[in-house]
């Protein structure tokens, strides 16, 4: 089964530095994608992932087409690049979505009206209606979009979901869930567009554990309230840079959700994270602990090249490593990479369904490979994960007005009523 022919990432900066290229190139080598290319704003994000010394040693050989050019000057700025760079691939070609997270519909539906397929950097987008709107417009299409919910795919998140649903740990009824990134991220482009207006921690990565309570137990949350602290970048922006969340389920449950750009950056990280859920049996307790931050794996290094300047670090090889492997150069291993390999082959399945059929009989068979990954819940589709989008739009509500307690409305997908209202 050949692969597609051109995959375009929209996006240049960290995500795709430290997860999306190192995937694609992989899978390029393994046929499953072709040509590579990555539209940014500018020039300056594409030189520094072009020089980019571990993908190089990595991927020796491999490089990707830049859009604007390397030589453009760095001060040109195109926002509308990409929608050209897009209108010019073949139909059902492959776009990756990983700009900040306040300009992903665009891209999405960019994509989706050239008839591409998506994958997109969680969170998919930050109102409910546009992720019906998306689920909608690739439904009608025959298209696939998977968002990149890469925590589902840790082997731990896989047993606490097939453990939890047979039954195993009881009902989930109170637990706590941490991430923190580190405080170097405050000098990053994150200066430019964390604004208080935009986006928050909770959105940023609280959205990964609501997901993961989510994924693991099936139930839904009800009721949000998050309350933040805003602090300035060092260009002078504000932020909210720490935030607290409550989250209320369905059944009565409750999780607190810490987040916040402030790990320090000569602790052992690089991050703090992890997820503890107490559970309730008949006359009985049980408990999910996942400590995603020390997973056993220790390292001084004689000079200090750990992240953030450290010497002492926690390893984690589960996430993403590029490691020596039988080929040339160095390969990816880890949910990180499992996840985007997923969404990938997902999409091809699902062209490959349709390959050779007449239209018509080619939408249909699309449409049913497309509605059986729904169905599935193990991949993130806009069809059967927008109760994060409900979760996100009722937090954004609530962190501007101080910590508000806004309800979560109903999934339209379950045919219930949909909004939220505080
Ligand atoms: N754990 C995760 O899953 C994870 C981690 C980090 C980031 N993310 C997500 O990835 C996304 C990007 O984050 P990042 O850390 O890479 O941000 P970043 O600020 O480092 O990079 C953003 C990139 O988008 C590009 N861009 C912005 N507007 C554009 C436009 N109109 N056309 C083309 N390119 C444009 C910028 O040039 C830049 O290269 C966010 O949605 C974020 O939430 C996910």
């Amino acid at each position: 089964m050949s692969g597609f022919e051109r995959a375009v990432v929209v996006g240049g900066g960290m995500i795709t530095a430290d997860l999306i290229l190192p995937s694609l190139y992989h899978l390029q080598r393994l046929g499953i994608v072709g040509e590579i290319e990555i539209c940014a704003l500018g020039s300056a994000p594409l030189r520094a992932l072009a020089a980019n010394a571990e993908i190089l040693a990595a991927f020796p050989g491999q490089s990707f087409t830049a859009y604007p050019g390397l030589g453009r000057p760095v001060a040109e700025a195109d926002p509308d690049l990409y929608a050209r760079v897009i209108e010019s691939m073949p139909p059902r070609q492959l776009v990756v979505v990983a700009v900040p997270d306040q300009g992903h519909h665009a891209v999405i539906m960019a994509a989706l009206q050239a008839d591409q397929h998506v994958l997109c950097v969680k969170p998919l987008v930050l109102k409910h209606a546009q992720a019906l709107e998306i689920a909608a417009t690739a439904r009608e299409r025959g298209l696939f979009v998977g968002v990149e919910y890469h925590k589902r795919f840790d082997r731990r998140s896989l047993v606490a979901r097939r453990d939890y649903r047979a039954g195993r740990f009881g009902e989930f009824v109170m637990g706590e869930a941490r991430l923190i990134e580190p405080y170097s991220y405050r000098f990053s482009n994150f200066q430019n567009w964390f604004t208080p207006e935009a986006t928050d921690p909770f959105t940023y990565i609280g959205c990964h554990y609501v997901d993961l309570v989510y994924f693991i137990t099936g139930l839904r949350p009800v009721e949000v309230s998050v309350a933040g602290v805003r602090r300035r970048f060092p260009n002078g922006n504000e932020g909210f840079l720490w935030s607290t969340a409550r989250v209320r389920w369905e059944n009565g449950a409750l999780l607190s959700v810490t987040n916040g750009l402030g790990y320090p950056d000569l602790a052992a990280g690089s991050n703090d994270q992890g997820l503890l859920m107490y559970c309730e049996g008949e006359g009985r307790s049980g408990m999910i602990r996942h400590d995603d931050h020390d997973r056993g794996v220790g390292y001084a290094y004689l000079d200090p090249i750990g992240p953030g300047g450290s010497h002492f670090n926690y390893v984690s090889p589960d996430f993403f490593r590029l490691v020596p492997w039988e080929g040339e150069g160095m390969r990816p291993v880890g949910y990180g990479y499992q996840s985007i390999e997923a969404i990938v082959e997902a999409a091809m399945r699902v062209d490959r369904a349709g390959e050779g059929l007449p239209a018509a009989e080619s939408l249909a068979a699309r449409r049913g490979v497309c509605e059986e990954i729904d169905g599935k819940g193990l991949l993130a589709t806009p069809a059967n994960s927008a109760v994060n989008e409900l979760v996100i739009e009722a937090a954004r509500k609530s962190i501007l007005a101080d910590g508000m307690p806004v309800r979560v409305g109903r999934d339209d997908t379950d045919g219930k009523e949909s909004g939220n209202e505080s």
